[in-house]
């Protein structure tokens, strides 16, 4: 208990109805023991901050805040000291508008393409989305605010989302959508977690006691405040004794009284509650000298800021050579330049719902470069004239929502007939995408060169053109493969469940675990990205416990760029069936022209356990392991092998029929395998 003299004075009554949200978006004060009442705020790319009338949709208007990249497009960065100044501009921006604690980051899992909220969420690997996580809840907490991780947890779909089961073994729930926030919540210790709308294996999340008690609070030693998504409480008093603080947002004194008849009649324990109090009265003293203050902020620098994110996140995903010519991008100086598509008046940089961002300024192409396009035939007449044609093509912002999966991964038609027709009248065209999540590319042939920058925030335009200019040389790498049609995602047939269960049966095979072992291609593989130079990897040394990879990377092109090092973990013919490869550690490194640099690469604390369900504990098979060094999931330029002792836990699956598993081969798992 850390503040056992206020909980101490509060009547059973005070304390109970602290455990509710006071508005829509504020907790209960207490003056008589001098506890303000503490803001929340969304989002996790901007403030959403309305001060008065607010709603948790993103409709009306909310203050005017810096609308950073969204958690694709910063994910796409892999630069965790980047994301952490991200976080630390918006901690700065929630204490000027007297928020308490921001609400987010999202870090739920890419389960599949189709989740109408991955431009929220970074990746479908939970160490890339955990580290990110982390970086930036130690950037929001640097500036003396709180963030509040989301949504905890398996809340992979919009479909029924407030009611929707998630159904899936222990193992893939800790591996893989449990991973990134133990990563985060380990590492960077924030102050509150949102305990999602799903239920979980039957149970909703935040009432469930295997989720909040066990895991959150038992193992990972959560100390924070578990804040419910705004309607997620379902029923008050199990919440509270599984380990949930707060319900939000504001629903009378009902839930109250209830809590308080539950203590009176013994079968809720009046120190459990005190727990609840304690947690929230800390998470509202720990952030109040930081609303007080309430520091301005320079909306100039958040701009840029802003831009440099958006710049690192763009994935140059094609960059073809005319014939016996340089590669198209980045473009020469003096080049004639047509830009077509709506994007280029009208970006598309962030997505909808309660993300939803008021920005303080916004960049466009169109601002940028003249332009002129109104039809297909003036757009042919302008590409003709062109050297190079760049065509800004993506989702419109009714394709992909908080609330709503898509159904589709395709562009729409208009857009696919604006890029037939420039690619007819002009071999050079330059897609630059921009869209929360993946489309199909089956009309790649038709340019020579795409920039992919996810959904890039309001500087998105003047970071494109940076790199579109070789200001900025590319860096940002998928984090999140590219299949190549919807038919190849592991859980196509599951996805979206619109009954009561969402079967996750594709179990650890989510992305990149899926496509690599079952041997899927893909369009662009988890990792991918190029550059306007190249690099060499040379010198690689595991340490013998594989906690680390240390490696020399050498710039050996003409242009000063960043490379990711990916370092992947893969063991050939294990008894207990895995992945064929997953993310242990990443870095990126800046290096100048000819610069060589040795990097060490810190590959966590259990670079080789997997979690076994008959144990109930992280172990270690035991004999060889491949440490494989790559730019990509699918690119493998440095290995060693390494020897581990095994724990000697019993093979969990030891004489069952799972076949599906043992292969990687998921798509069509019966319900006896699952
Ligand atoms: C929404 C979202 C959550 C958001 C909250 C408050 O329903 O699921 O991400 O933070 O409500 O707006």
């Amino acid at each position: 208990m850390r503040h056992e003299g206020i909980v101490s004075k509060l009547s059973l009554w005070q304390k109970c109805a602290l455990l509710s949200g006071g508005t829509a978006f504020g907790t209960r004060a207490v003056a008589s023991v001098g506890l303000p009442a503490l803001q929340f705020a969304d989002g996790p790319h901007g403030l959403r901050h309305q001060d008065e009338g607010s709603n948790h949709m993103g409709l009306g208007e909310s203050l005017p805040a810096t609308c950073f990249p969204t958690a694709v497009t910063l994910a796409d960065t892999w630069d965790t000291e980047l994301v952490r100044r991200v976080g630390a501009a918006l901690g700065r921006e929630a204490a000027s508008q007297r928020v308490g604690v921001l609400l987010g980051p999202g870090i739920n899992i890419k389960r599949s393409p189709l989740c109408g909220r991955n431009f929220e969420y970074f990746s479908e690997d939970p160490c890339l989305a955990g580290e990110m996580a982390a970086a930036y809840v130690a950037g929001v907490q640097s500036a003396g605010v709180g963030a509040c991780v989301k949504h905890f947890a398996a809340n992979s779909q919009e479909t029924r989302r407030q009611a929707s089961d998630s159904e899936l073994d222990e193992r893939t729930l800790r591996e893989i959508y449990l991973a990134a926030f133990e990563r985060c919540v380990r590492k960077a210790r924030p102050a509150a977690i949102m305990s999602s709308y799903n239920r979980v294996n039957g149970t909703y999340a935040n009432e469930n006691e295997h989720l909040l008690a066990e895991i959150l609070r038992g193992e990972w030693g959560f100390e924070g405040a578990v804040v419910t998504d705004w309607g997620a409480s379902n029923d008050h008093v199990a919440g509270v004794r599984a380990g949930s603080t707060l319900e939000m947002p504001a629903c009378g004194l009902g839930s109250a009284r209830e809590l308080e008849r539950a203590v009176e009649a013994g079968v809720l324990d009046e120190a459990v509650v005190d727990a609840r109090v304690d947690e929230l009265v800390e998470l509202v003293l720990s952030t109040r000298e930081a609303v007080e203050e309430a520091p301005g902020y320079d909306e100039l620098e958040h701009h840029q800021l802003a831009r440099e994110a958006a710049a690192a996140g763009i994935v140059l995903l094609k960059n073809e050579a005319p014939a016996g010519g340089e590669p198209l991008l980045p473009l020469a100086p003096g080049t004639s330049v047509a830009l077509v598509g709506d994007f280029a008046a009208n970006p598309r940089y962030q997505g909808a719902g309660s993300s939803l961002v008021n920005c303080t300024q916004l960049d466009t192409l169109e601002g940028a470069i003249s332009m002129s396009d109104d039809s297909l035939a003036a757009a042919e007449v302008l590409a003709s004239r062109a050297d190079v044609v760049l065509c800004c093509l993506g989702l419109s912002e009714a394709a992909e929502s908080e609330g709503l999966d898509r159904e589709s991964l395709a562009l729409d038609e208009g857009q696919l007939a604006l890029l037939a027709c420039v690619a007819k009248a002009n071999a050079n065209v330059v897609v630059l995408l921009s869209s929360g999540g993946v489309v199909e590319c089956d009309w790649e042939d038709q340019a020579r060169a795409i920039l992919y920058q996810g959904l890039g925030g309001q500087a998105g335009a003047m970071a494109a053109l940076d790199v579109l200019l070789g200001r900025t040389n590319p860096s940002g790498r998928l984090a999140e493969t590219w299949p190549r049609r919807l038919e190849d995602v592991s859980c196509a047939d599951d996805f979206p469940a619109d009954g009561a269960v969402a079967a996750y049966r594709e179990g650890v095979y989510v992305g990149y675990r899926y496509y690599q072992t079952a041997g899927v291609e893909v369009a662009w593989p988890f990792g991918f990205g190029l550059s306007y130079t190249e690099f060499d990897y040379e010198g690689l040394e595991v340490a013998p416990d594989a906690t680390s990879a240390t490696l020399t990377v050498t710039n050996v092109g003409s242009r000063d760029g960043a490379e990711v090092v990916q370092v992947y973990v893969h063991k050939e013919g294990g008894e207990v069936f895995a992945p064929a490869r997953e993310l242990r550690g990443f870095a990126k490194v800046a290096l100048a022209a000819g610069e060589s640099r040795r990097v060490t690469i810190d590959l966590g604390e259990r670079p080789l356990a997997y979690y076994n369900v008959r144990t109930g504990g992280w172990e270690v098979e035991g004999d060889a392991y491949e440490v494989c060094v790559g730019p990509s999931s699918a690119e493998v330029l440095l290995s060693a092998t390494v020897e581990a002792e095994g724990t000697g836990a019993p093979d969990p699956y030891a004489g069952l029929e799972i076949e599906s598993y043992r292969t990687g081969q998921v798509r069509h798992v019966g319900d006896d395998e699952f």
